[in-house]
C-alpha cells in the first residue's frame, strides 16, 4: 500500500491535495506537538475535517508526548490506522485496545533510535509496525538504509507466524529507495516529498506501487 503523506502538501488546500492521490491506498497524517519532536503540525480537528473530505483511510501517525491520552480520539472521529510511537507511549497495550475499541487498527511506530526487540511481544496486540527510515519530525530527509534491519526483523517474525500486522516504512520514500524497503519486507510506504513534489502526484503514487510490488518477496 502507498501512503502520501501530506506534511508535504499544501496545507490551505488539504481537500484538494487528499484528491489529488486518489489512487492512494491510505492518506498518512502527521501529528507533531512541539514536544516529542521540535516541529508541529496538526491535530483531532484537523483529522475530523480531512475525514469528511476524503473516502480515503486516514493512517494517523502521533509523534506526541502522552498518545495514551489523545490516540482513542482519532479512532472516534474515524481514523483507519492510529499510530503511536514506542518511546512515548506509558500503556502501549492498554492504548492499542481502546484504539481498537474505538474502531481502528492500532499502530507501534519505532525512532530512528530505538531498538524493536523489546517490543516484539506487545506488537501482538498491533495491526501495524511503523519502521521510521529517518528521525521523526521532519519531511524531507535521506533515507538511512541501515533501519531496514527492523523491518527485516519484523518480517521474520510476521513468515514465522508469530506476528500478524502491516510493516509500514515513513521516512525519505521514493522511487529509488522504496526498492531497497520493499525487499526488506515493508509493504506499507509513506512517502510524503516524492509524491507531492512530482508535477502529478496521482501518477507518482502509481509508479511507487509498481516498483515496491515488482521488490517485494513472494
Ligand atoms: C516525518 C513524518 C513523515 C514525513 C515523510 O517525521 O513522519 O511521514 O512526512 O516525508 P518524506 O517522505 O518527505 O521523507
Ligand atoms: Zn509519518
Amino acid at each position: 500500500m502507498i501512503a502520501p503523506s501530506i506534511l508535504a502538501a499544501d496545507f490551505a488546500r488539504l481537500a484538494d491535495e487528499a484528491d489529488a492521490v486518489r489512487t492512494a491506498d491510505w492518506l498518512h497524517v502527521d501529528m507533531m506537538d512541539g514536544h516529542f519532536v521540535p516541529n508541529l503540525t496538526i491535530g483531532l480537528p484537523v483529522v475530523e475535517s480531512l475525514r469528511k473530505a476524503t473516502d480515503l483511510p486516514l493512517d494517523c501517525h502521533l509523534m506526541i508526548d502522552d498518545p495514551d491520552r489523545w490516540a482513542p480520539g482519532y479512532a472516534e472521529v474515524g481514523a483507519a490506522n492510529v499510530t503511536i510511537h514506542a518511546e512515548a507511549a506509558h500503556d502501549p497495550v492498554q492504548t492499542a485496545r481502546a484504539i481498537h475499541a474505538a474502531g481502528a487498527l492500532a499502530g507501534l511506530a519505532v525512532d530512528r533510535d530505538t531498538p524493536l526487540e523489546p517490543y516484539l511481544d506487545i506488537l501482538r496486540e498491533f495491526d501495524t509496525l511503523l519502521v521510521m527510515t529517518i528521525k521523526a519530525g521532519f519531511g524531507g530527509q535521506e533515507f538511512i538504509p541501515a533501519l531496514l534491519d527492523k523491518v527485516r526483523l519484523g518480517r521474520r517474525h510476521v513468515a514465522a507466524g508469530h506476528l500478524r500486522m502491516f510493516i509500514e516504512v515513513d521516512g525519505g520514500i521514493a522511487e529509488d529507495t522504496i526498492v531497497a524497503a520493499a525487499e526488506a519486507g515493508a509493504d506499507v510506504f509513506v512517502a510524503g516529498s516524492a509524491v507531492y513534489g512530482a508535477d502529478d502526484p496521482g501518477k507518482a503514487v502509481e509508479a511507487l506501487r509498481e516498483r515496491a510490488r515488482a521488490a517485494m518477496p513472494r
